[in-house]
């Protein structure tokens, strides 16, 4: 029996990926590992977004090589995005070594041959399979999932959209759906096995569709799967994002009231060369009809500074934009060229030191932003899921608020995938300390949650 040892890197699409490919292995009779130094098959699920990501995982890629200096039986499998994009320069090249530590190169929409390629590999042969599909979703799989009280489960690949500056349109090719009655089944396994939260989904969960039912219409028919199971979501597209959404966030109670909502930029000159598809007039009018719609919504975003032509004026309105909606979190990137797409024509003109001050600018003003909001919570009795152990001390459990807000409290291991009320005592700008403030499972979230005011209007 081969020991399978795997490193996901980038988006939370890679991680269910990553459970696709385990699953798939564990069908085959493998065994899985943390440990790397001892595992037969070394797979690295990788990330082309920016080229910090590329850059880490060549530096792993140092690792594996030095693994396989030692035991040349060891099968190194390079998966996902960076395999896709690189798939020529990896297999021909020599320059960066890569081309002898990777004996498999698989694309995102090729995972149904790792068994096959890895037999192979056992064998000395080198394998590729990098193809795109127009078609693949995996629906038929059952992914590997260990974490008992949340899962992940992708309802659609690919990416229609074409943003100038990103890559996953060309990693991930073409948008598709999982059909519905495919994601509803899971989800009803899910809950009977003791999930207690899903989060569906897609780089732009908002343009799921069937042909005749939209993300709307699927959103609905999972949180009716069983009133208990909290339901998320991401990636939503404010150019997709529907009223019908919307209202379906507002009536369903075990729906998250909170969205992640990349805005990328405040200027509308950026937004534009960036091939958005709005401007920040119809953001702002999606942030007020949710807000309207869902009170006390939680909301999160993407931001990139530095876009090519990116002046300071463009920059004010970020950062005027993100004071205005007040952000619960915000992730937050220098712009990256990346080859072949529409952006790396335009050249990449501001320079490292400037995107270092903006970028320094808008986390600052992020971080004191999540720290009052954070600090309005204190005295407060918020529902909680329990994730697992806190990081930091004995004794300590980590949960999640229905708005995505990470608790830390006492407590024993047993609450584990339990909901209860906490009582927030202290926080900073990332993570709120509680106390249990009532019995377990027992009170509705409507009854306990105060949520907090969102203060701003816009
Ligand atoms: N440079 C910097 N950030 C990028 N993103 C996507 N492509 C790039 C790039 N070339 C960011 C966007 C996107 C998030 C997943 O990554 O903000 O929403
Ligand atoms: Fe990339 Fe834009 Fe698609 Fe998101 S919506 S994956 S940023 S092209």
């Amino acid at each position: 029996m081969k020991k399978i040892y795997i490193e996901t890197y980038g988006c939370q699409m890679n991680v269910a990926d990553s459970e696709i490919v385990l699953g798939l292995l564990d069908e085959g009779g493998h065994m899985m590992t943390d440990d790397v130094r001892e595992a037969d098959v070394i797979l690295v699920n990788t990330c082309s977004i920016r080229e910090n990501a590329e850059k880490r995982i060549y530096g792993r890629l140092g690792l594996f090589k030095e693994i396989k200096t030692a035991r040349p039986e060891v099968v190194v499998g390079l998966l996902g995005c960076m395999a896709e994009r690189l798939r020529d320069s990896l297999t021909k090249s020599k320059a960066e070594g890569v081309g002898q530590i990777v004996d498999i190169i698989v694309g995102p929409d090729e995972y149904r041959k790792v068994p096959a390629l890895l037999e192979k590999a056992w064998h000395g042969e080198r394998g590729v399979a990098v193809r795109l599909s127009r078609v693949e979703t995996y629906d038929d799989l059952v992914p590997l999932r260990t974490s008992g009280v949340s899962a992940w489960i992708s309802i659609m690949r690919g990416c229609d959209k074409f943003c100038s500056f990103c890559v996953v349109p060309f990693t991930r090719g073409r948008e598709r759906s999982r059909p519905l009655d495919g994601i509803v089944s899971e989800v009803e396994t899910l809950a009977r096995r003791g999930y207690r939260e899903v989060t569906l989904l897609g780089q732009n969960v908002n343009s799921w569709s069937d042909g005749v039912r939209d993300f709307a219409d699927l959103i609905d028919a999972v949180a009716a799967v069983d009133p208990a199971l909290r339901v998320r979501f991401t990636t939503s597209h404010p150019q997709d994002m529907s009223d019908r959404l919307i209202a379906a966030i507002a009536r369903r109670e075990n729906i998250c009231k909170y969205v992640h909502l990349p805005v990328q930029s405040g200027s509308d000159r950026i937004l534009s060369l960036m091939n958005r598809t709005y401007d920040s007039r119809h953001y702002r009018g999606l942030i007020r009809r949710l807000r309207e719609a869902v009170p006390g919504v939680s909301l999160s975003t993407d931001i990139i500074v530095g876009f090519p032509t990116e002046t300071a004026d463009d920059h004010r309105m970020t950062v005027d934009l993100m004071r205005e909606v007040g952000y619960d979190g915000a992730f937050m990137f220098k712009y990256s060229p990346r080859e072949n797409t529409p952006a790396f024509a335009m050249g990449d003109d501001v320079p490292d030191d400037i995107k270092t001050e903006r970028i320094g600018e808008i986390i600052e003003l992020q971080n004191r932003t999540s720290l009052s909001r954070n600090l309005a919570l204190v005295g407060r009795t918020m529902e909680v899921l329990v994730e697992g152990s806190g990081r930091k001390a004995a004794g300590q459990m980590q949960g999640r608020t229905d708005g995505n807000r990470i608790v830390i409290f006492d407590g024993p291991a047993e609450l584990r995938g339990r909901t209860l009320p906490v009582r927030i005592v202290r926080a900073n700008s990332a993570t709120l300390f509680g106390e249990p403030a009532g019995s377990v499972d027992s009170t509705s979230p409507r009854e306990i949650i105060h949520r907090e005011p969102t203060g701003v209007s816009i």
